[in-house]
Formats: C-alpha cells, sequence, structure tokens
C-alpha cells in the first residue's frame, strides 16, 4: 500500500515535471541540470502558507492559504507565479493585496531563467543578493554551489536560515545590506541578485573574481527592467549584456518615487508629432536606449480621459506631461530647469536612427565609478 508520504512525494515530482515541462516550453529551462534541482529543492518547502499569488502571465491575482485551501495553495506554488511574503517591509498583511511588495518567493519561470544566465558549476562559489524565502539559495545549492546569501530584513534572513538548515540545505545566510557584498568572504566565481538594481554596486564586481558571472534585474528607473548579465574582466570591471525582461522588487538603498513637484510656475507648452503611447509602450530597445542615455528620467503612463505620459527627473528638479491627442499634434507641458519631453524625445530619435535595434543588443560596462550602457560592442558607448 502507499503511504501518504509516499503519495505526496509522487505528487511533488509529478508537478514539478509539469511546471520544468511549461517553462521548458516557454523557453525560461533547457538546462536538465536545472530540472533536477527543481527536484532536490521542492518548492512547497519554502511557499509562505498564506500570501499573495501574483502570476508571471495571465491569471487573477489572489491570496493563498495553505489551511483554509490546501489545494489552491498547491495549485499557486507549482504554477509559474510569484507569491508575495511581505510588503511594506513587514507593516503590511502579505496576503492583503496591497501595499508595496517588498519581499516574495519569486515566480520559477524568473529563477531558472537566471540559473541558465549564471551558469553555475559543482563547487562554485555563489553569492546570492536577497535571501528572500531562500529557495534560490536551496536551487544554487542543489547544483552544487557553495552559496552565501545576504538579505537586509533580519526577520526574513532569520526565518530563511531556519528553513534552509530544516531541510538540509547548508547555506550561509548573512543579515545585512547587500550592497556592500560580504566583504572579506570573496572572490566569488558568480554573484546572483535577486533584487532589482538601478546602478550595480561595484562591490559585487570587486568581490568577483575575472572570469566570473553577475547576473541581476536591472530596474532602470525608465521603463520595464532587464536581465543583466555581466562578466567580470581582468581589469577589474565587469561587461555583459541585457537578456530579456525582469520584474524585482527594489534593493532597499535604490528605491526611488515618482515625485512630481507642485506649482504651475512656468510651465512652457508646445506641441510634438511623436507619439507619447508610443515612447511609453513601443519597443524594449528604446526603453533600454532611454534608460541608457537617461538614467534619472522616470516615465509613469496615465489614463486621465486619456492617454498622457508623465516624466520627472530623480532630483525632483523637472516635470514633463505629453498628452496624446487623435488629431496627431500632442500638447507637452515642461517646467522646471529642464525639458523633459525634449530630453525624451531626442533619446527616442537617437534609437530610431540607430536602426531600433532590440534590447539583447544593449549591454553595460561597470567601473569602479560608471556604468554605461553600450550598443553592439562595449566601446560603442551611448553618451548624452
Ligand atoms: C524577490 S525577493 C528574493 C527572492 C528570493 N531569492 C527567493 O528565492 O525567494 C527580494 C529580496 O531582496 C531583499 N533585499 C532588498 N534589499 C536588500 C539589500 N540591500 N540587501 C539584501 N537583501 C535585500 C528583500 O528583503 C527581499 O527579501
Amino acid at each position: 500500500m502507499t503511504t501518504p508520504t509516499a503519495a505526496a512525494a509522487r505528487k511533488a515530482a509529478t508537478d514539478i515535471e509539469a511546471l520544468a515541462d511549461a517553462l521548458q516550453a516557454r523557453g525560461d529551462l533547457t538546462d536538465p541540470r536545472i530540472r533536477e534541482a527543481l527536484h532536490a529543492a521542492p518548492r512547497h518547502l519554502f511557499a509562505p502558507a498564506r500570501g499573495w499569488c501574483a502570476p508571471d502571465g495571465p491569471g487573477p491575482r489572489r491570496v493563498v492559504d495553505e489551511r483554509t485551501d490546501p489545494a489552491g495553495w498547491w495549485t499557486a506554488v507549482y504554477s509559474d507565479a510569484s507569491i508575495v511574503t511581505q510588503v511594506d517591509d513587514g507593516a503590511g498583511d502579505p496576503a492583503g493585496g496591497t501595499g508595496e511588495a517588498t519581499s516574495s518567493l519569486s515566480s520559477p519561470g524568473a529563477v531558472t531563467a537566471f540559473l541558465e544566465l549564471l551558469a553555475i558549476r559543482p563547487g562554485d562559489r555563489v553569492l546570492e543578493i536577497g535571501t528572500g524565502t531562500g529557495w534560490t539559495a536551496a536551487l544554487m545549492t542543489a547544483l552544487g554551489a557553495d552559496v552565501t546569501t545576504i538579505e537586509v530584513d533580519p526577520a526574513l534572513a532569520e526565518q530563511a536560515a531556519e528553513r534552509l538548515d530544516r531541510h538540509g540545505y547548508g547555506v550561509e545566510v548573512l543579515a545585512q545590506d547587500g550592497a556592500a557584498g560580504a566583504p572579506g568572504r570573496g572572490p566569488f566565481d558568480a554573484v546572483h541578485v535577486t533584487c532589482g538594481v538601478t546602478r550595480v554596486p561595484y562591490a559585487w564586481v570587486e568581490q568577483t573574481r575575472p572570469g566570473g558571472r553577475i547576473v541581476a534585474p536591472w530596474m532602470p528607473e525608465w521603463g520595464d527592467g532587464h536581465k543583466l548579465h555581466l562578466t567580470v574582466t581582468a581589469d577589474g570591471d565587469a561587461s555583459g549584456r541585457l537578456a530579456g525582461g525582469a520584474s524585482y522588487m527594489m534593493l532597499r538603498s535604490q528605491r526611488t518615487a515618482f515625485h512630481v513637484p507642485d506649482g504651475g510656475a512656468g510651465v512652457r507648452e508646445t506641441g510634438t508629432r511623436l507619439d507619447p503611447r508610443q515612447v511609453a509602450f513601443g519597443s524594449y530597445g528604446a526603453d533600454a536606449a532611454i534608460a541608457g542615455l537617461l538614467p534619472d528620467v522616470m516615465g509613469v503612463p496615465r489614463d486621465r480621459d486619456g492617454f498622457e505620459l508623465e516624466l520627472a527627473d530623480v532630483a525632483g528638479t523637472s516635470w514633463a506631461r505629453c498628452r496624446q491627442s487623435g488629431t496627431g499634434e500632442h500638447r507637452v507641458l515642461q517646467a522646471g530647469p529642464r525639458d523633459l519631453w525634449d530630453d525624451v524625445a531626442d533619446a527616442y530619435q537617437r534609437w530610431t536612427d540607430w536602426g531600433r535595434p532590440d534590447r539583447e543588443r544593449f549591454g553595460m560596462t561597470v567601473g569602479p565609478y560608471t556604468q554605461m550602457l553600450w550598443l553592439d560592442d562595449p566601446a560603442n558607448l551611448l553618451t548624452a
């Protein structure tokens, strides 16, 4: 007779295979070793008993609760959805569906796609920034890595350390700010960043051996996020290309808020034939170009009885609004020392002049004091 435990293990194995097949079909999983790791570090061991399920794709966002709806909880765990485990740095209800998500069990597709880029080899020393639940760290251990992981939130770090220990994954968990890396513990063969960054802290480059890899969600002020895949060079830089989309919660010290300064004094009104919707949603390549050329400019699409693209700089000195019109001549308002719409329109025009390159043709080089984007070749830097 099959014991309940054996039956549960069989069900987990079947559901992990089905999930892995779906990820493979989408191109997020090709390496059979990562498929094996999904079995060696089953996701349900790291899922919160209660949280907010956010599918990576279609499907409703919803509360998941193992106690009141174990079947629904299990389905969420073995689907391509992230599960929010903390909001507002612990101040709110993670299953409430409100507040700013500040920690989660990342979605399987995002996790396997980053692990593919990281290409862990047995024996690699890997530093993870953003422990969260500890699932990614466990997967990397299953891939044969010697993992050190850093979590800025002490309560989350303690829970993850206890969970990893209980299930027999030998991972060192540090409760500290990962922006500084793990001084004195490098060099690492690879750094896996699982929170978003606008700027890659140079400490991560310094603590990675030449030839080592860094993968991170690059979440610039402009547009959607991008997977970043860097290799550390012998002269101490890190360079590499963008590799598809990414959406993660930010490194704590790099959170910014969109802020339009008060007051309408000095507002300048002009017009443009460049469609603001095209600028906002036209292409991830345009996103990358604008983010590289204007690293401190943010854009937020708004629906105010019609489409409007609102812009502001991080310092909060300037703002602009471009309102879409059916006539093809769109109204622009700009205020502050910078003409932000003109700057964004120029950047968009340069991207058009380059032949509208896709996001994957862009790359980044990180040095001790600089972070520069390039097109096709590290020598071909994007300069304002
Ligand atoms: C998306 S979650 C990570 C998911 C996790 N890797 C997993 O497998 O469940 C991002 C995590 O980064 C953490 N974080 C944010 N800023 C950090 C920092 N400066 N240093 C270390 N961790 C940070 C957050 O607290 C959060 O737990």
